[in-house]
């Protein structure tokens, strides 16, 4: 009896602490369905957007340095494939079976693809600063 009159009170308690959270809130513009949909959660110790294979990636990618060198990259397939052998070759990188291999990178390909918007246009020479280690002075 004594279980049951706990439950409700937190019942009750959690219904009403629930409305005033809501009271609270600031107005926000809330975010276009489809575009939240879209979008997977990132996960807050790596930074991995969480889809698909990105727990393998996780398992096998942030042994050796953080996540974020993952992160800040940007590739096609074959570019990461060609990351992963160069770790591989240089920098003591393990063999993956060829099934994980191919879901690391179908992961890695599909959530940092080559991204465009994030390369600039060429600094014009006359807006260089001078270049202390250029011979032609
Ligand atoms: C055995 C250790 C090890 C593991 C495991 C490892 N890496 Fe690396 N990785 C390195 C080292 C060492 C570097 C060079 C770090 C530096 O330059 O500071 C590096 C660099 C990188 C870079 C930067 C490359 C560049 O051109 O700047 C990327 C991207 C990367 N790793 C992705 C991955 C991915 C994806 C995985 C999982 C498949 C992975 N790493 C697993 C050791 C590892």
């Amino acid at each position: 009896m004594r279980a049951l009159w706990l439950v409700l009170v937190s019942m009750t308690l959690a219904t009403a602490c629930g409305k005033q959270d809501e009271s609270a809130a600031p107005a926000t513009e809330p975010e276009p369905a489809s575009v939240a949909a879209a979008e997977p959660a990132i996960d807050p110790a790596t930074g991995f957007r969480m889809t698909g294979d990105w727990e393998l990636v996780r398992g096998n990618c942030t042994a050796c340095h953080s996540a974020k060198l993952i992160t800040q990259q940007r590739g096609t397939a074959q570019q990461w494939l060609a990351m992963i052998r160069w770790m591989q070759k240089k920098q003591n990188l393990w063999q993956f079976d060829p099934d994980t291999e191919d879901r690391i990178i179908a992961y890695l390909a599909e959530n940092y693809p080559p991204d465009a918007a994030r390369r600039r246009a060429a600094i014009p020479p006359d807006l260089m600063p001078t270049n202390p280690y250029s011979t032609n002075n």
